[in-house]
């Protein structure tokens, strides 16, 4: 579908895996070109690219590098974000739980938020899933239904890098749309004011 945006949303994806060739980065990349289909500039962030500290929990923050304010300032710039993790011991990571702890309501708050985990094992990323969907609620953001969890990654991709099974691409194309879509529907104009007029509406405008 090639619907266009007057004024184009922006979807990031953020990678939860360091690897070289990092499944979870291949899935992003789908995610992501599923979002640009409906219109959406887009952008994969891998997390090993930025010089990143641990979340210390001081108020003063002088001490942090650089680039924890170039990784906020990207993911405030988004309306849309895709959070892709590995299943790390029966979890998301611990690089993306870092990445998301120096970060905040001012990233996150309001924002659509769609999931994507990566397993090695049969038993796929659904505990990882669920503990980034409980993140999301944390954060309020939008955490959409849809999710994608892959298992077995290492049998899904060829030589190249290109995904197997066309109908979980699927399902990834459709991931990012959806994000794209909802994000542009919840910052368009007409859907804030009509956000503002269901919230001014009386309790029970029926009546009985
Ligand atoms: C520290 C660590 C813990 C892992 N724990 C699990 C696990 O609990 N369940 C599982 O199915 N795979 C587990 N794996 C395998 C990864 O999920 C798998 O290699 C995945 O492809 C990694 O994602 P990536 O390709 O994006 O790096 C673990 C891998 C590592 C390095």
């Amino acid at each position: 579908m090639t619907q266009t945006m007057k004024e184009p949303v922006h979807v990031v994806a953020i990678c939860g895996s360091l690897r070289l060739n990092s499944y979870t980065a291949l899935m992003l990349k789908i995610a992501l070109r599923g979002a640009a289909e409906v219109g959406a500039e887009t952008k994969l962030i891998q997390l090993k690219e930025y010089q990143l500290a641990f979340c210390d929990g001081n108020k003063d923050e002088r001490h942090y590098p650089p680039d924890v304010a170039r990784l906020r300032q990207e993911i405030q710039q988004a309306q849309g974000i895709i959070l892709g993790t590995p299943e790390y011991h029966g979890s998301y990571s611990g690089v993306l739980k870092n990445a998301l702890d120096l970060m905040g309501f001012k990233e996150f708050e309001g924002k659509m938020l769609g999931l994507v985990g990566v397993s090695g094992g049969g038993m796929g990323a659904l505990n990882a899933l669920n503990g980034l969907r409980t993140v999301g609620r944390a954060l309020h953001a939008w955490v959409i239904p849809e999710q994608v969890g892959l298992s077995t990654a290492w049998k899904q991709f060829d030589q190249t890098g290109q995904i197997q099974d066309k109908e979980l691409e699927g399902r990834l194309l459709d991931l990012g749309r959806q994000v794209a879509r909802f994000a542009y529907l919840h910052t368009s104009k007409q859907s804030l004011e009509f956000l503002k007029l269901w919230e001014s509406a009386p309790p029970n405008p029926g009546g009985d």
